[in-house]
This record gives structure tokens, C-alpha cells and sequence, in this order.
């Protein structure tokens, strides 16, 4: 399986998700890969917005044919394998860093037909020149803007290797880097304390000593780490 060919690149695009999705609805092979050096309509989860200002971010989307009910926080490790050893990720899926988010993930899917998974890094990017609303949370991993093209190389070699590993590694992995863990969630109907990460991927809460789960879908967290 190879990540990254062929390679679709745009100097500005509205949205890499948004053109991987009709390149996915066209038949593009497993591993097809669309990047921009700008975003002008970049796409969150939840419906908000992902700022991609020129040459300093990776803005990133892949079609996969291959993929599993992991892949969001599969997604997440590798980014934080590339963003470095005190990276941690926000379940399900954001990447932490000196407690603002440099990374960002949108996996979308049309059944098992197709997934396209969208990444966005802060490579370089000047977070005081963003605006406001993304400008409170946003981070970067402090780089140069010539560290966008290799840390994208990088990414996709780490993202190789968790796609392809065993759920119980992945998992593994991930609890080592849950930000949550012991931290105050809160989500539409309640919050309580991060309990870790249950075989399924779902994130554990202790509310008042009793456990829940929550599934990515259904929630929106307001923690920070
Ligand atoms: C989030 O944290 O809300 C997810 C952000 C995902 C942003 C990436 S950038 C590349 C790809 N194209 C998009 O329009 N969104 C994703």
C-alpha cells in the first residue's frame, strides 16, 4: 500500500477534503493524495472552519479503500508520532502540543466504498496572524516553512505504518498519549473525567464514579488539556 500517489497539488484550493471526495466518487485508488499550499474554504469537524494560511501548514487529504472504524484516531497517532514525544492527542483525534492544537483531522466516508481523510499541521504557521476564534486555541509545531514539504513526507511514512498496525498496538499507543486522561470533559449533556480509551476506541468518562462512554460522533468536547 502506498500513500501519496498519485499526487493532486494545488497552490490555492477551497477545500482538499471537498476535491478528494469527487476524486474518490470518480474512482481514485487507494492512497490518492490531494494537497495545497493555501486553503481559502478549509473544513472542520462539527461543521467549523480550518484556516490553512500559504506555505506554512500541511493541508492534506487522502482517499482510502482500505480502513477500519479506527482510522480517525490511527490518523491522530501518526500525526503526533511526527509532531514529536510530547505530543499528545485529544480524543478522538486533535494533536496537542504545549497545550494548543497544531493538528487537526476530518475523516469523511461513503460506506465502506470510500474514506478520505483530511490532516491539517500547523507547520510554521504564525498562530498571532490567524484569526481570532483560531488564533485562542491553535499551535504550531515551530517549524520553518521549508519543513513543510518533509514533515508531509514523514507524515505519510508514519501514517503507513499505524494504518497498518494491529488495534491492540494502536490503542496501546494511544493511551500513552491521551490528553484527556484525569482531565475535565465536557460535552452537550454532561462532563465528568477523562478515564482513558476502551477497546473500541470510545472514550471512557467517570461521572461522579460512574463510567460512561462516549463515541466521536456524538460528541463535541470543551476540555483542554
Ligand atoms: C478539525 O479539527 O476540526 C478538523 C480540521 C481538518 C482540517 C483538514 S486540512 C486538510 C483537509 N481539508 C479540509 O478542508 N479539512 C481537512
Amino acid at each position: 500500500m502506498t500513500l501519496g500517489e498519485p499526487r493532486e497539488h494545488h497552490e490555492t484550493i477551497g477545500s482538499t477534503n471537498a476535491r478528494a471526495r469527487k476524486l474518490a466518487d470518480k474512482g481514485a485508488s487507494h492512497g490518492t493524495l490531494v494537497t495545497a499550499d493555501e486553503q481559502t474554504k478549509g473544513r472542520g469537524r462539527q461543521g467549523r472552519t480550518w484556516v490553512t494560511p500559504p506555505r506554512v501548514a500541511i493541508a492534506a487529504s487522502l482517499v482510502l479503500r482500505e480502513f477500519d472504524d479506527l482510522l480517525p484516531l490511527r490518523a491522530g497517532l501518526a500525526v503526533a508520532d511526527v509532531a514529536g514525544p510530547d505530543a499528545l492527542v485529544k480524543w478522538p483525534n486533535d494533536v496537542w502540543l504545549d497545550g494548543r492544537k497544531v493538528a487537526g483531522i476530518l475523516a469523511e466516508s461513503k460506506a465502506s466504498e470510500w474514506a478520505v481523510l483530511g490532516i491539517g499541521v500547523n507547520v510554521a504557521v504564525d498562530v498571532a496572524a490567524l484569526p481570532e476564534e483560531a488564533a485562542e486555541v491553535a499551535g504550531t509545531l515551530g517549524k520553518s516553512p521549508a519543513d513543510v514539504e518533509p514533515t508531509l513526507v514523514a507524515l505519510l511514512t508514519a501514517l503507513e505504518k499505524r494504518l497498518g498496525q494491529d488495534r491492540v498496538s494502536v490503542l496501546a499507543s494511544l493511551r500513552e498519549r491521551d490528553a484527556l486522561l484525569g482531565r475535565r470533559v465536557r460535552w452537550q449533556d454532561g462532563e465528568g473525567l477523562g478515564a482513558g480509551i476502551d477497546e473500541s476506541g470510545a472514550l471512557r468518562v467517570d461521572v461522579n464514579g460512574r463510567e460512561i462512554t462516549l463515541t466521536a460522533g456524538e460528541v463535541t468536547l470543551s476540555a483542554r488539556p
